[in-house]
């Protein structure tokens, strides 16, 4: 057992790899394996197409900028990639890994980040991730209404911390066995 107080609560995030980086299997595979790299656990995991409507809801905070109807229109073009993610710290480590939204700030401070090494525009930036805890509540359940956030911390997170885990390739999730 580690000592009192050196235990760290696992986070969740919502990521998502976007349509740009879904249509091109080189990007989104290195993209899913920096997840891996960076030891998040992946909780749930799917692959789905948004209609216009649903583009437009999960961005309505944004729906006066300029850059919206770009936005939705892209976000709705084809599939994309959705995780839920656990780690410490998880929302901060993944938008940390995405880099600047913009890309030619992702290209030229920070190169290594995903948008700097696979974002194409400002609009078509590879990946999305919340960027606190209640928007990463209120996107997973947006991406996956049938999971808990809440039981998850209560029954899963415990067990997640303390007992073995698996990475199941086919289904590219993780499990975990209570030692
Ligand atoms: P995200 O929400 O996608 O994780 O990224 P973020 O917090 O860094 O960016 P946010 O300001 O929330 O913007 C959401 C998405 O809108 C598109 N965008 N385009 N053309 C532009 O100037 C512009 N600015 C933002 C991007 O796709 C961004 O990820
Ligand atoms: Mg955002």
């Amino acid at each position: 057992m580690p000592p009192v107080g050196s235990v760290r609560i696992l986070q969740l995030t919502l990521a998502v790899i976007k349509p740009d980086a879904v249509a091109h299997p080189v990007i989104f595979k290195a993209v899913h394996e920096k997840i891996l790299n960076n030891k998040f656990l992946i909780v749930r995991n799917k692959e789905l197409s948004w209609r216009r409507e649903d583009s437009q809801n999960f961005y309505r905070e944004h729906s006066g900028r300029f850059f919206y109807q770009r936005l939705v229109e892209f976000m709705s073009s084809g599939p994309m990639r959705a995780y839920v993610l656990a780690h410490e710290d998880a929302i901060q480590l993944w938008r940390s890994l995405m880099g600047p939204t913009k890309v030619f700030r992702a290209r030229s401070t920070e190169p290594e980040s995903i948008r700097g090494m696979y974002g194409l525009t400002d609009t078509r930036n590879t990946t999305h991730g919340s960027d606190s805890p209640e928007s990463a509540n209120r996107e997973i359940t947006f991406f996956f209404p049938e999971f808990s956030v809440s039981h998850w911390y209560l029954q899963e997170e415990p067990q997640f911390r303390m007992g073995t885990v698996f990475y199941d390739s086919e289904k590219q999730i993780h499990t975990v066995h209570r030692d």
